[in-house]
This record gives structure tokens, C-alpha cells and sequence, in this order.
């Protein structure tokens, strides 16, 4: 989720301050991914000084550190490089120490921003630490930085002077992992490098000049750069520069080769996604792997580090990006709506990331470390939401009563404080919100705080009011969520909340067993959401067809699947304005039934688990009265003939307290769907707003 932006112009006058708005805006365009701290490196006053700003949170504290600096903006350059980033900690927390831009020495003579993990980084520190280099962060990109350094001076000591280009090959030959990573040196001023292998990078081209053909000549070495060959090499096992390989810096790119030979101003754009390149240029080239772009003198050349192999392309295409930002954003999707539900797969396994140990079976939420023991020690346990946040605090509500033997309660908030519940200090509430901004959240939570209850978040905004003012908490890791209909923060929030009632009980011998099945089952959860996804063509001609002009709809479900029941009326309703209810199968004799008959379509959750008895007692009540469910069961399992039924819709087995997490997808699409077929815009339905700050 990391993003990479950089900015380099040439002929352009631009004064510092300029410059800086241009990557904090390019970092701005790729929040959407989601990072945990952003960066920004440019040129100082004198020759050879650079100026880093980076910090934890969002751009927008990134942008108050650059005013509070007083960088002075007035400087102007004609060749100036500025590279930014927004990180999503992996290896260490997010720190400013550990926020891109990385430096390799103090005076910051490589500096390097960077997306992807270098595999063999532990091995390079090491080597590097040998030889007198000093480590700021916790980071694998740091070793990149100071790798730079270490192999310029070695090949000066022995008479040779690689260019940026050059230096680059020998520095990526020595990594293993994945990249899209920028750099930029006080001893190339003007210049920068970027380079990609299995993490997305492109260059955007800006110039006022009609560019003579529209695509760049792919340049290849007359020799191969890999440690091994027969040219001496350093003690780092780094092969020195060969010396007639700079001759390919006098090679012209052709098209940049104005007619007159005279150098052309033109500004380059380089960004992990065209989200930010998009409002400068639409002129754009993609890097493919192993590509090194070594932009300098207002040319783009790109290099491979390797000798052509014939199937390879002499070219990179210079493409028009027809699409619009919106578009850019939204990926393949129609909608964000439908992009965040199948980013569920990723967004899931984003919250379990560096949490979950699955060999081991273990679980640690770092932000809820230090409070285990006075949690554990509460009198009663309760959970405080709204809307689909309050969804996941009913799905998971039994798995805490089963694993922490603590009471729970599960309340609306709204409701909470019309009642002025009584709090005690002994208390611990979970307030559980995507936005972290609900109003009546938010006054929930200054109602217990003022009772002196232990507060909780399970929150997916970090740096929201509601992470900020509990005592401790989870960020639930989702990304940002732009439809307005919630969907993948409650598989999130689900997962978050099941994985802090496993935290509390990890010490309890006799819930081991049930420890593990569950984390096993976690493991599985992200795969099986991409099997539940495939159903989205047969949900799609049931919303097409069957559903077509219902104007009611009935969720049934029991047990742990009464939340998915709410959860799916819920999303029903607020994007396809069609009524629908969810109700508790058992109750379903006590007076909803009058409402069934062959003309209103039921959804029932009837997948396998200790009440799976009940509630197909429930679906042979409708069944009698000739209703026609839509079944949601696990695969294979064969509950109803087929005439009995309107359609089946089947989802993998997962453990009992997990089901809820795939037996949502399906209702997610088909509200989806319905409101789709209905031309309702799904991502900003009637009445709504994503954040709802007024109470
Ligand atoms: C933290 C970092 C993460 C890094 C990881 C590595 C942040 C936001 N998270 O994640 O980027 O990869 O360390 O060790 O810097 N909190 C609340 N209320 C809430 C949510 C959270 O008070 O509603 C507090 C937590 O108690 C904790 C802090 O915020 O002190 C960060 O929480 P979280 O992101 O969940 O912690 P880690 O998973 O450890
Ligand atoms: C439904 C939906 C709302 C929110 C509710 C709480 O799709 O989005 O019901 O879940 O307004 O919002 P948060 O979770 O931001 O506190």
C-alpha cells in the first residue's frame, strides 16, 4: 500500500516551495492506498544539501512539519529532483525515523524512497555494519540507501566514476525482493533513477514540445551486471563498474531529440500510480520489471541490467491516459463499492498482517499489549457502535462470551446514551467505528470516559477522534473506505474483534484447542472470500432476473448468523432503497411469518453449524407456506431439492464464529447488484453521508 511520487523539471523554473506542493499533492492523490507515514526529500541552498521532512500520520501532518520547518520556498531551480512517499509499515513501526525518504549517510549523499521488501536486506546489514555503516531505522529499504554509497566509493577508490545509471544496475544486482524504488544523489544533481521488480512504477512526461515519436528506446549493456563475472570485483562480492559502459549515456533517446539540438524544458513525473501523475500529464510510460528509467539533461533513457533475450520488446510506449482520476482509482470497478469488496481478500489478511503467528498460533495486537491483563480483569465487557460497525459487534459478541467467560453487551450508541446507561470504573467498552468520526460514537465514548471505564477502539482511520481519545485499541488495517456503504471495514472489524477476544484468552489452557482451529480458520478466511467472489455472475442474473422488481426482501439467520442477516437488510436498504428486514430465524413463528408467502424472496443463511437444525426448521416454515429462499449453505451440502428453492448460493466452510465473514459476501453483491440494475449511483446513495458526524 506503500506509494512512491517524484518530481523532477528541467529548463522549468521552479522555486522550492513550488516543488514541495507538487509532491505533497502527488502523496495526497495516493492516499486512497493507505500508508501510515509520509516523506519528502529536496535540494537545499548550498551545494550538495538536501533537506528530508518526513513523519508518521497523514500528509496533511506531513504538510504542517514542512510549514513549521520554515523551509524556505523561495529558492528557484531550472533542474531540480523532489521524491516523496507514503509508507505502510512492515518492517518497524511507523516512526519518523522509519518514514521514507531514506539517506545513506547523515549528509545524505543517496537518497531513496522505496515500495516492496528486500529479502536478503538482514544479510546486506550485516555487511554493510562491517564496514563502519551506521543503521537510523528498522527498515530493509535503509540498506538500499547505504548499498549506494558503499559501492560509488569503492569504485572510486579504484579509479572509476559509474553514472547514476550504472551505480543503480550494481546496486539492484545485489537485492533480492521486490521494488519500485527512486533515487536521487547529491553527486548526480538534476538526476534521478527509478527502477521496478514486482512493484508498479511509471514515468509521466510534461513538455509543451511535440514529442518526435512516441515511444523510448529501450538501451541494453554490452555487458552483463551481475556479481559473478569475470571483472575484478569488491569485497562486498559487488562487481566494480565496467569502463566502457558510459559511453551509453551519450546515446539519444529519440524522443526527447529536439529538431534544432536544442535541450527542450520538459518536467518527468514518477509515480507507483497514475492517481497522481493524472492531473500534470496524461502522457505516460509504464516500467516493466527489471526497467531502470535514468532520467538526466531533460532525457528519459530506460535501461535493462540485463542483455536482450529475443522476445524482448526494443521499446516502451509513451501511452495517452484516457481515463479520469475517479476512474484511475477505481481500478477494473464500476464503483469503489464493488472495488472494495473485492479488495476483501487483501483488506482481510491487511488486518491479521504482523498480528497473526499461524504456526505458532499466536496472536499480538501491539496496541493492546499492556492493557491484556486490566481488560481481563473487567466486570463486564461492552461493545459500543453504529450501523454495520454495530453489525460486527453482535457477529463476534458470542465468540468473546465463549472465550473470556465476561459478560458482553453489545449496544447502539445512540441507544446507549438515550438510556444514560450506568458505567462503572471496572468496565471495558470497545467502541468499534470505520471513520473513527460517528458523532454519537464519539459521545458515547466521552460519556464512559467521564465514568472512568477502560475505553477500546477497533478502529480502521488512524488518527480519527475515536483512536485518539481511547485508551488503547486496534486499527483494523482496511484501507480507505470510499463507498459509502460499509463493506470490507466489517469483514475487518469482524476479524479485528475476534482476533482481541483470542488476545484475552490466550492464557487459558482450556480454550487452547479452540485457539487454534480458529486461527487455522483465520488463515483460510482471505482465499475463501476470493472462492465466495466468483459467485458474483450467478448473483448477478439473480438480481437481473428473480429480484428484478421486488420490492421487499426477508434475511433470516440464527446464531452467529443473525449479524449477517442485519449486516445484509442493512446494505439492502441503504443503497437499493428497497425494504428488507433481517430477522432471527426463532422468531421468525412469532409473527413475521405472516408475511411469507411465494412472492417474497428470503434470504437464509443455513450453513453448517450447532443450530443449523433450527434454522432449517425455520426454512421448512416458509418452505410449507410456499416461499422460495435464495439459500446460502456451504458447498456440496444439499438442504432442498432444487424446486424448492429460488437459488443456492454456496460458500466454503470455515469454523463456526467464522462463517459470518464469508456469508456476507454474497448479500454485499447483491445489494450491490440490485442497486446497480436500479441506476442508483452505488458509491453515494440518497440521504447518506460516509461519515456521519451530526447526532
Ligand atoms: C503499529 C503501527 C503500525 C506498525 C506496527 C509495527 C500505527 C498507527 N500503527 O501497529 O504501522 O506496522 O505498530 O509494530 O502507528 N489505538 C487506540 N485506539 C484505537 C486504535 C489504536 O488507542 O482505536 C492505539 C493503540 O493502543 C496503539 C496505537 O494506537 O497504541 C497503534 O495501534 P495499532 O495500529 O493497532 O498498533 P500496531 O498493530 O502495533
Ligand atoms: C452502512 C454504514 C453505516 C456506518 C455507521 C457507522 O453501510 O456505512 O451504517 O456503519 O454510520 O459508521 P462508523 O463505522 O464510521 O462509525
Amino acid at each position: 500500500m506503500c506509494g512512491i511520487f517524484g518530481y523532477i523539471n528541467f529548463l522549468v523554473d521552479k522555486t522550492r516551495g513550488e516543488i514541495i506542493d507538487t509532491l505533497v499533492d502527488g502523496l495526497e492523490k495516493l492516499e486512497y492506498r493507505g500508508y501510515d507515514s509520509a516523506g519528502i526529500s529536496v535540494d537545499g541552498d548550498k551545494k550538495g544539501e538536501c533537506i528530508i521532512v518526513k513523519s508518521p500520520g497523514k500528509v496533511e501532518v506531513l504538510k504542517k512539519l514542512v510549514a513549521d520547518q520554515k523551509v524556505p520556498r523561495s529558492t528557484v531551480f531550472d533542474n531540480h529532483v523532489g521524491i516523496a512517499h507514503t509508507r505502510w509499515a512492515t518492517h518497524g513501526p511507523a516512526t519518523v525515523i522509519n518514514s521514507h525518504p531514506h539517506r545513506s549517510d547523515p549528509t545524505g549523499e543517496f537518497i531513496i524512497v522505496h515500495n516492496g521488501i528486500i529479502s536478503n536486506y538482514n544479510d546486506l546489514r550485516t555487511l554493510l555494519l562491517a564496514k563502519g555503516f551506521q543503521f537510523e531505522s528498522d527498515t530493509d529499504t535503509e540498506v538500499i540507501a547505504k548499498l549506494f554509497k558503499h559501492i560509488y566509493d569503492s569504485n572510486l577508490e579504484e579509479g572509476l566514476h559509474p553514472d547514476l545509471n550504472q551505480l543503480t544496475k550494481l546496486v539492484l544486482s545485489e537485492l533480492n525482493g521486490s521494488y519500485g524504488l527512486l533515487v536521487k544523489s547529491s553527486h548526480f544533481p538534476g538526476e534521478a533513477c527509478g527502477a521496478r521488480k514486482g512493484s508498479p512504477l511509471l514515468v509521466g512526461v510534461k513538455t509543451e514540445r511535440k514529442l518526435k515519436v512516441d515511444f523510448v528506446d529501450v538501451e541494453y549493456p554490452e555487458t552483463e551486471t551481475t556479481s559473478g563475472s569475470a571483472a575484478p570485483q569488491n569485497d562486498l562480492g559487488l562487481l566494480p563498474v565496467a569502463q566502457g559502459e558510459s559511453n551509453l549515456r551519450t546515446s539519444q533517446s529519440r524522443a526527447f531529440f529536439s529538431e534544432d539540438s536544442i535541450p527542450m524544458p520538459i518536467e518527468f513525473f514518477f509515480a507507483s500510480d497514475a492517481a497522481s501523475i493524472i492531473k500534470h500529464t496524461k502522457k505516460v510510460l509504464y516500467l516493466q520489471d527489471d526497467d531502470i528509467a535514468h532520467i538526466f539533461d531533460g532525457e528519459l533513457h530506460i535501461h535493462r541490467a540485463t542483455k536482450k533475450k529475443s522476445d524482448e520488446s526494443t521499446t516502451r510506449t509513451i501511452e495517452t491516459l484516457e481515463m479520469e482520476l475517479n476512474q484511475i482509482m477505481k481500478g477494473p470497478y464500476q464503483h469503489f463499492m464493488q472495488k472494495e469488496i473485492f479488495e476483501q481478500t487483501e483488506s482481510t489478511f491487511n488486518t491479521m498482517r504482523g498480528r497473526v503467528d499461524f504456526d505458532n498460533h499466536k496472536i499480538t495486537l501491539g496496541g493492546l499489549k499492556s492493557w491484556l491483563p486490566t481488560i481481563r480483569r473487567c466486570r463486564r465487557l461492552i461493545m459500543i457502535a453504529c450501523g454495520t460497525s454495530y453489525h460486527s459487534c453482535l457477529a463476534t459478541r458470542s465468540i468473546f462470551e465463549e472465550l473470556t467467560d465476561i459478560p458482553v453487551s453489545v449496544e447502539l450508541a445512540s441507544d446507549f446514551l438515550d438510556r444514560k446507561s450506568p458505567v462503572f470504573r471496572d468496565d471495558t467498552i470497545i467502541f468499534v467505528s470505520q471513520s473513527g468520526e460517528t458523532a454519537d460514537s464519539i459521545l458515547a465514548l466521552q460519556y464512559c470516559l467521564e465514568r472512568g471505564a477502560l475505553t477500546v477502539g477497533i478502529v480502521n482511520t488512524v488518527g480519527s477522534s475515536i483512536s485518539r481519545q481511547t485508551h488503547c485499541g486496534v486499527h483494523i488495517n482496511a484501507g480507505p473506505e470510499i463507498g459509502v456503504a460499509s463493506t470490507k471495514a466489517y469483514t475487518s472489524q469482524y476479524i479485528a474483534l475476534v482476533m482481541v477476544a483470542l488476545s484475552l484468552s490466550n492464557d487459558t489452557i482450556s480454550k487452547i484447542e479452540r485457539h487454534s482451529e480458529i486461527i487455522d480458520g483465520l488463515k483460510k478466511i482471505p482465499d475463501q472470500i476470493a472462492k465466495v467472489l466468483k459467485l458474483e455472475d450467478s448473483i448477478k442474473s439473480l438480481c437481473k432476473n428473480e429480484l428484478k422488481d421486488k420490492k421487499s426482501l426477508l434475511l433470516l439467520g440464527r446464531g452467529f448468523q443473525f449479524a449477517t442477516a442485519l449486516e445484509g437488510a442493512l446494505k439492502i436498504k441503504e443503497i437499493t432503497y428497497t425494504h428488507a428486514e433481517g430477522v432471527l430465524a426463532g422468531e421468525l413463528k412469532h409473527g413475521v411469518l405472516a408475511l411469507v408467502d411465494e412472492q417474497l424472496p428470503i434470504i437464509a443463511f443455513a450453513t453448517r453449524d450447532s443450530l443449523f437444525p433450527n434454522v432449517m426448521s425455520a426454512i421448512e416454515q416458509v418452505t410449507a407456506r410456499k416461499g422460495k429462499p435464495i439459500l446460502v449453505c456451504n458447498e456440496g451440502a444439499k438442504i432442498l431439492s432444487q424446486d424448492k428453492v429460488m437459488t443456492t448460493l454456496e460458500v466454503p466452510e470455515t469454523v463456526d464464529c467464522l462463517q459470518g465473514l464469508l456469508n456476507v459476501i454474497p448479500v454485499q453483491l447483491i445489494s450491490y447488484w440490485l442497486a446497480v440494475d436500479r441506476g442508483i449511483n452505488v458509491d453515494f446513495p440518497r440521504n447518506l453521508a460516509k461519515s456521519v458526524t451530526v447526532t
